[in-house]
């Protein structure tokens, strides 16, 4: 079975392809790029996904050495995300399966990072650190869901590190540019804000910046910001580790690609005798062969047909029978 998936939550408009096997045969895609200074607009960010869709499927055939007749199945990403840029994606799946006579299923965004993740890990029962722009959860599949055991307060971890660096004169995407000014850094005193499980980053950013304008170096701010941010994070994972009783901590979503936040995650598993692994850099960002991957299990477990988005479709609200 071949299936195709199409991304565009956010700034990715991405086409993935794939088989039954779980081989990637196609993971194009095509990243709106805001203005300096801006962050996603997301009208502009929906019109980019307009003009570059038909291009980026065509490179994905290319690719796979696929043709349409060849694809037995479309899966979107349903939400969440940004409305404008998810019509345009639900709009390019159903005239694509429309015209091609194809079945179509939307899935969850949040609920595919984990899916490609626990293929390329090969875990079965991990923690999963999902952070990127718009999200950072603290995921375990529990009871019959992929249960949210902590998230952010306000605003995700990635839109927080981009925030900070555009409110300091970095360009987007600024979360590895901060990595790197972090490497000549030292701590400076910074707030930590774990409510029960729960995150806020908001608040740290401000105090960066109030910083930032009474001159401290640009570097420990970047160097202290990753550091109490990433803290944070491994600090509940950890917790969730415990009161779960897992072994295994999965990393992805954008932000995945930071090394300070892979080598902490990786000293505590370690630590507690688990496992730490994190998604492939192509595969853990936004991208449309984690949504084929995902659509696939969902179909071959009966998922039924869908045609609409849902900006809000939380990670614990989808039904995942694929999951034993
Ligand atoms: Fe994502």
């Amino acid at each position: 079975m071949i299936c195709l998936g199409i991304e565009s939550t956010a700034h990715t408009f991405g086409i993935g392809i794939c088989d039954d096997k779980g081989r990637i045969l196609a993971n194009e895609r095509s990243v709106y790029k805001p203005k300096k200074g801006w962050g996603i607009v997301p009208m502009e960010a929906g019109k980019h996904h307009e003009e570059t869709r038909d291009g980026v499927l065509r490179k994905a055939l290319e690719k796979s050495g696929k043709r349409m007749e060849d694809v037995d199945l479309i899966t979107y990403s349903r939400g969440p995300g940004l409305p404008p840029c998810l019509y345009k994606g639900m709009e390019f799946a159903k005239n694509l399966a429309g015209e091609n006579k194809i079945p179509l299923i939307g899935v969850n965004h949040c609920v595919a990072h984990i899916e490609i993740g626990r293929l390329t890990s090969g875990f079965k029962d991990p923690v999963v650190v999902y952070v990127s722009g718009g999200n950072t959860q603290i995921i375990s599949f529990s009871e019959s869901r992929y249960r949210v055991f902590g998230e952010c307060m306000d605003i995700g971890i990635g839109n927080a590190l981009d925030k900070f660096g555009r409110s300091v004169g970095l360009d987007f995407p600024q979360a590895p540019k901060i990595e790197q000014l972090a490497k000549k850094g030292k701590w400076i005193d910074l707030p930590y804000v774990v409510k029960g499980m729960d995150l806020s980053f908001s608040g740290i950013v401000t105090a960066c910046l109030n910083k930032h304008k009474s001159g401290e170096p640009l570097e420990n701010l970047c160097y202290s910001i990753q550091e109490v941010f990433f803290s944070m994070l491994t600090e509940v994972t950890e917790r969730a580790l415990a009161h779960l009783g897992k072994d295994q901590v999965l990393l992805t979503g954008g932000v995945a690609a930071n090394l300070r936040l892979q080598e902490m995650l990786n000293k505590m598993a370690k630590e507690r005798k688990g496992k730490f692994a994190v998604v492939p850099r192509e595969l853990s960002g936004d991208n449309g062969a984690m949504i084929a991957w995902n659509g696939l299990i969902a179909h071959k477990s009966g998922q039924k047909s869908s045609r609409d988005v849902d900006s809000r479709w939380r990670t614990d609200d989808v039904d995942v029978p694929w999951v034993k």
